[in-house]
């Protein structure tokens, strides 16, 4: 039996830190779009908003430096993109209250049971650490105590 040809560790490392390198020149989307309509609230849930939410769900994203590193940048671009699509407080359907009732709703579920701001946000944004009364303000803001929870699905 032939013993199997055993890799150069200096190979392997030159090749790692080339494919480091190389990924960095794949594009990446962070742009942030001219605000639409702004989603307005009260200055106190604007700014809990502001500091919890708009990295994701505006057009006001705060891109920061690790959102410039590959792979990391991939995953930073996917979840504005990914937040943007699903509600965007700079894009507010201002002009359809059914919309709006939909999206007021998901975010008093969502703040309400704790799903946003995703988990881990908070460890780099400790705007994003929302105490219960906080959270409490949001989901009073976005349709009062229970909102959200007649949802039969
Ligand atoms: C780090 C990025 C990030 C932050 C910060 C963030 N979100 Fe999200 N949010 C997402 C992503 C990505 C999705 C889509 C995927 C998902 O539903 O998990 C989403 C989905 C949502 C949805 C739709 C849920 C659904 O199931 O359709 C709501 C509502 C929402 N976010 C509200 C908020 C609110 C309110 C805040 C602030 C308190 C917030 N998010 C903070 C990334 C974020």
């Amino acid at each position: 039996m032939t013993p199997l040809r055993r890799v150069n560790p200096r190979t392997v490392a030159v090749a790692l830190a080339a494919a480091a390198v190389v990924i960095q020149f794949v594009p990446v989307g962070r742009s942030n779009p001219a605000v639409r309509h702004d989603v307005g609230a009260s200055p106190a849930v604007a700014a809990l908003l502001r500091g919890a939410c708009y990295d994701c769900h505006s057009y006001e994203t705060a891109w920061p430096w690790y959102s410039r590193v590959a792979p990391v940048s991939w995953f930073v671009a996917d979840h504005v993109k990914e937040g943007r699509r699903k509600i965007n407080f700079s894009d507010w359907p201002v002009t359809d209250l059914e919309a709006q009732d939909g999206l007021l709703r998901e975010v008093a579920k969502e703040v309400g049971e704790g799903g946003m701001p995703l988990p881990g946000y908070g460890w780099a944004h400790p705007a994003a650490r929302l105490s219960p009364q906080q959270r409490a303000q949001i989901v009073a803001w976005a349709g009062g105590p229970g909102a959200g929870q007649e949802d039969s699905d």
